[in-house]
């Protein structure tokens, strides 16, 4: 089951809300996105619009979100045309994207986990790298494929739990289930290795491609109470790439 996000796109956005996503997501993804200014960003697999919004308001030339579901591309429109940032929304799956070389920096938080296998991956790949210009950068936040999850916690107290169906294969669901506002919603992605993931990167004809690991902001540290990070920490369930085109 691919997660049908139409029914969910409310909630989800009320799960953007949570500490962790502040501190830890959008501090990793904003860093390694860098300095904005003059850029042309693409934002891929937007949702509704939450880092496209961040990427306007600090500095990007221009923004353009993509995404396949309706339900979503509905709420990030809507906010648009309250807020006026400019920002263009088209709906589509990214491997459809009519772009070719017109942006300097892609940018996709939680895009690649919907692969459900290496050719799917590859041609996620490959569309991000088309719609690139050459040197063109690309940065993005996933479920992590780096997780043991023979040991994996529960990161309840983040707001969030993820589990994963077995046996560990590629293509292996991993259900995320979000606590918001005394109710729950369940994501559905899928697990890729990092191999597969360094093959699809460099296929598409990326190169530098860096894995960082999952950090705090000082401000998330400074937020929360001595060692309430630990856990995440020490099993990170997301992980951070950039590559270059
Ligand atoms: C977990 S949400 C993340 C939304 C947004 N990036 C954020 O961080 O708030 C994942 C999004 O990926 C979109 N998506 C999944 N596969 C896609 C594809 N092949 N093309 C375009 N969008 C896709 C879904 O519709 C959903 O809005």
């Amino acid at each position: 089951m691919t997660t049908d996000y139409d029914p969910i796109a409310e909630q989800y956005k009320l799960s953007k809300q949570q500490p962790w996503r502040l501190y830890v997501e959008a501090f990793g993804l904003l860093e390694l996105a860098g300095d904005l200014a003059g850029k042309r960003v693409i934002d891929l697999a937007c949702g509704e619009g939450f880092y496209s919004r961040i990427l306007k308001h600090r500095g990007a030339a221009s923004v353009t979100g993509v995404d396949s579901s309706q339900g979503m591309i509905d709420l990030a429109q809507r906010q648009e045309a309250e807020q006026q940032a400019g920002i263009e929304y088209l709906l589509s799956d990214i491997r459809e994207m009519p772009y070719r070389e017109e942006f300097d920096l892609a940018v996709a938080a939680w895009l690649l986990n919907y692969a459900q296998d290496a050719e799917q991956l590859q041609q996620m790949c490959r569309a991000v790298a088309d719609c690139l210009v050459p040197g063109g950068r690309f940065v993005t936040v996933n479920s992590s494929p780096l997780v043991d999850w023979d040991k994996v916690p529960s990161y309840r107290k983040y707001g969030f739990d993820a589990k994963i169906t077995r046996p560990v294969k590629p293509g292996a669901p991993i259900t995320w289930t979000f606590y918001v506002e005394n109710d729950a919603f369940d994501l559905e992605n899928y697990f890729l290795s990092r191999e597969t993931h360094d093959e699809a990167f460099r296929a598409a004809g990326f190169r530098e491609i860096v894995w960082h690991p999952a950090r705090v902001s000082p401000a998330g540290t400074s937020a929360e109470e001595a060692g309430y990070w630990d856990t995440f920490l020490d099993d990170p369930p997301a992980v951070f790439i950039e590559c270059r085109k």
